[in-house]
């Protein structure tokens, strides 16, 4: 098995209320995706400090508040902004829009021939490659 990056298309962009995140699990991940008036950033769902769900805070500009002791985190860079003595920063994924879906970069294992592993891979253009959001309202 070896790694390849991969774009996975996770859901329509309706779906995704403004300056609202909402966690999705796809490949293996779980992410925050979150719409700051129309750009979409990911991040995984799981603040550095104590695993806090990122996708149930509170956006604030470009940053999210997390829900549990209120650490900041940039979605941009996934870096900590209010903890000066804290380095550590939560994973980001690239994202883009095509015919209002969200599609995510996924780091996702491959077989010897190159093939998806798991079952939530595809193209951009595929219709079997949605992933499944979890928050309310989706
Ligand atoms: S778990 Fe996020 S601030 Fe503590």
């Amino acid at each position: 098995m070896s790694e390849t990056k991969r774009w996975v298309q996770v859901t329509a962009v309706e779906n995704i209320p403004l300056r609202e995140g909402r966690s999705v699990q796809i490949g293996g991940h779980e992410l925050a995706l979150f719409n700051l008036a129309g750009r979409f950033l990911a991040v995984e769902n799981r603040c550095p400090h104590r695993g806090g769900p990122l996708a149930d805070g509170i956006v604030s500009g470009a940053m999210v508040v997390c829900p549990l002791h209120a650490w900041k985190i940039d979605l941009a860079t996934g870096s900590v902004t209010n903890r000066q003595e804290n380095q550590n920063c939560v994973k980001t994924f690239r994202t883009r829009v095509e015919r209002g879906v969200i599609a995510v970069e996924l780091g996702l294992a491959c077989s010897e021939d190159g093939e998806p592993a798991a079952e939530c891979l595809g193209s951009i253009a595929g219709e079997s490659c949605i992933g499944q959001t979890t928050s309310s309202e989706v």
